[in-house]
Parts: structure tokens; C-alpha cells; sequence
């Protein structure tokens, strides 16, 4: 039934990479879940069978994060954008103030979905320097009158990545999107946490949210549907949920779990990460990374040429020897090699390899 054609070394952004242990599980439960007969995608989200699925997957949650019974989980279609949207919804009110560290492109679109409802405000920007960095400590201003500060963990498009919750006096809602569970991270410092799946949870198009109960309890009335107090309610079935989704990340995180959780997880991507960087950094210039060395992500590592050029080739050629997915972001350009939990070390080893001997061939 598995299919054992060939598969590339998967450098992509997202939707990206899945472990081959948690993609032959998915093919063998689209066929047929837990002795059922019926595949995963043809279950009804109300039987016995997605029961479980459910459960397990909230529990496989809870374990990984490491989040106590103070936060609720929940399961949101729609990708990280419209929780953007709908985070003000739920928990601004009249008179209040939502703030935004702009160290990235996605703290940008969540302070474009928020503006249009409320007053909202960045309190710091790498804009001057191309999104390279993040805030240092004593770089943020007082935050006392706003209602949340929003930051990114991981600048997905230019690379950069904090290396511990955002010290700011005010709650904080931490969009966790491409870098959840990669390393050991306080998540409980904070009011809400939410990451759009395709990274490292498994398919697009589904957002787990951990949020604090308290703020749940105070939470806007507002349309069931978009109401996150509703959702969790209703065990994030309030209508028929992405149910494949649901058990994918399910999967991925007894995955992690069996990796080790976020202890070995972050190892073993520090690892990998060097092998990429040192590519980098021992190319005498060759290649230069865009992102600050001091604040420089584990999960996405993104270079140029110094010959803007022989960018085109080198992706080209990669791609050819199965080193697949290594295109910037179309904002920036140049190159992105995303090496996110499931990529593995012999990944990023096939591509320093690569590295080395294209600027062999082309230095
Ligand atoms: C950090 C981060 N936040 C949010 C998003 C947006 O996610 P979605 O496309 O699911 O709305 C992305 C997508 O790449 C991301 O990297």
C-alpha cells in the first residue's frame, strides 16, 4: 500500500517536511483507522472513533507543550491569519490598545487584521535593517497601557528568532507559527500561543491555540463561530472540523514525544542548524546569511550569494539533485533552507555538501 517511490530532501517553508514514520501511518489510517474499516478522512467527526482522535490529540498537546490546566487548547480551521483577525475580536474592548513587535512579516499581517477593529501600534521595528534582528533587552518600551503585545518567535522570511519569551510588562500573545515545539520554550509566559500547523504539526490550513483560561472566561460575545470561548466549549467540533488535520497533528506530536519533546528536539536542531550556518560562515564571503549571527533562526536559515546572479543556478541545481524547496521568500529572495523538526540531519549535511561544491565550482 505505502508507496516506496523516491522522496527529495524537502528544504520548504511550509507546508513542508513530515517524518516518513508519521506519513506511513497516515497512509495505512486513510485506508483503514484502528481496525475500523474506514479510513480517517471518512469518519464522522460525532462518532466514537474521531472521539478518541480528538482526545489523543489534545493530550499529545498538552504533553509536548507542557502547558497545564490553566490553558485550553484549541483546534481553529483557517491558518494563523484569521486567528490574527479574530484575536481582537475576542479580546479587545472598547478603549483598547493592541501592540505589535514588528520583527517580521507575520507580526505585519496580524497588525493589518487588527488595526481595521482597534487602535493598535508597533512598539518596535527592524524595518531599518531589513528584518535581521530582534529587540535586545532594554530595547522595548513600557507596555503597561495596552491591552496585549503580539510578537513572532521565528521570522520565518528573514531568519532571525528570540531565544526566550518577550519580556514585556503586559500580557503577551506569541505567534509560535514556525518554530513550536523545535526547542525547550517557557510557553506558560504567556496569554495565548498559537501556531498554523504546516510547519511543525502537520497540514495546512488548521491552528492549535493554547489560551489561558481566565482570558477565555473574560472573552467577548461575539458570533459562536469565531468566538474561541464557543470553540473550546464545544471540544473545537462547534461545526465539522478538519478532522484529517485534527489527527495528523495528533500523530506529529506523539512523534515529538517519542523524539524526545522539546528537550532533544531543540539538540538536535541546534545541530543541524551548525551544519548549515558553518556552510555559511566558513565561504570566505561567498555566501552571506541576512539575519543577525547573534539572533540567527534554528529553523529557517536564509543566505544569499555575494554574486546575486548565481542565486538562480544554485537553486536550479539543488533542486536537481533532490535538495528540494530552497527559494526566499518571494518578498526577499535569495535563499531559504527551512529545517524544521522533521528534516533531518542527513538533510542538512546533503546540503552543505552541496554548498561547498557549487562554490567550488562557481567561486
Ligand atoms: C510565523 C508565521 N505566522 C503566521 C503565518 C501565516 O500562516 P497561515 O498561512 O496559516 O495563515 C506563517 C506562514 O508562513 C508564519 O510563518
Amino acid at each position: 500500500m505505502a508507496s516506496d517511490s523516491p522522496r527529495a530532501f524537502n528544504f520548504s517553508a511550509g507546508p513542508s517536511a513530515l517524518p516518513e514514520e508519521v506519513l506511513r501511518q497516515a497512509q495505512a489510517d486513510i485506508w483503514s483507522l484502528h481496525g475500523t474499516g474506514i479510513g480517517i478522512l471518512e469518519h464522522s467527526h460525532r462518532g466514537k472513533t474521531f472521539d478518541k482522535v480528538l482526545f489523543e490529540t489534545f493530550d499529545a498537546l498538552r504533553k509536548v507543550s507542557k502547558l497545564g490546566d490553566d490553558y485550553e487548547i484549541i483546534l481553529m480551521p483557517g491558518g494563523a491569519t484569521v486567528q490574527f483577525a479574530l484575536l481582537p475580536m475576542n479580546f479587545l474592548r472598547p478603549g483598547d490598545r493592541a501592540a505589535f513587535v514588528d520583527s517580521s512579516i507575520w507580526t505585519r499581517v496580524a497588525y493589518e487584521q487588527a488595526v481595521k477593529q482597534v487602535p493598535s501600534e508597533y512598539i518596535w521595528s527592524a524595518k531599518a535593517t531589513n528584518y535581521d534582528r530582534i529587540p535586545k533587552p532594554g530595547e522595548l518600551p513600557d507596555c503597561s497601557k495596552y491591552a496585549y503585545v503580539q510578537y513572532c518567535t521565528n521570522n520565518t522570511v528573514e531568519g532571525s528568532q528570540f531565544d526566550g519569551p518577550l519580556d514585556v510588562n503586559a500580557p503577551t500573545i506569541c505567534d509560535a507559527s514556525s518554530d513550536i515545539f523545535s526547542r525547550p520554550y517557557d510557553y506558560s509566559k504567556h496569554a495565548v500561543i498559537l501556531a498554523c500547523a504546516q510547519k511543525n504539526l502537520g497540514p495546512s490550513g488548521n491552528t492549535v491555540m493554547f489560551v489561558r483560561r481566565d482570558w477565555l472566561e473574560r472573552s467577548n460575545d461575539i458570533s459562536p463561530i469565531l468566538s474561541f470561548r464557543e470553540n473550546a466549549k464545544a471540544e473545537s467540533r462547534l461545526n465539522t472540523p478538519n478532522t484529517f488535520g485534527i489527527y495528523l497533528i495528533g500523530v506529529m506530536c506523539r512523534w515529538l514525544l517519542a523524539q524526545g519533546g522539546m528537550d532533544a528536539m531543540g539538540k538536535r536542531n541546534a545541530e543541524k542548524a551548525k551544519v548549515v550556518y558553518d556552510a555559511i560562515d566558513n565561504s570566505g564571503g561567498f555566501y552571506a546569511g541576512t539575519a543577525q549571527p547573534w539572533c540567527r533562526s534554528q529553523m529557517n536559515v536564509t543566505f544569499r550569494i555575494a554574486n546575486h546572479a548565481l542565486e538562480q543556478r544554485f537553486i536550479d541545481e539543488a533542486t536537481l539533485l533532490g535538495l528540494d524547496g530552497l527559494t526566499g521568500h518571494r518578498s526577499v529572495g535569495g535563499m531559504r533552507a527551512s529545517i524544521y523538526n522533521a528534516v533531518p540531519l542527513k538533510a542538512c549535511v546533503a546540503l552543505a555538501d552541496f554548498m561547498r561544491e557549487f562554490q567550488r565550482k562557481n567561486g
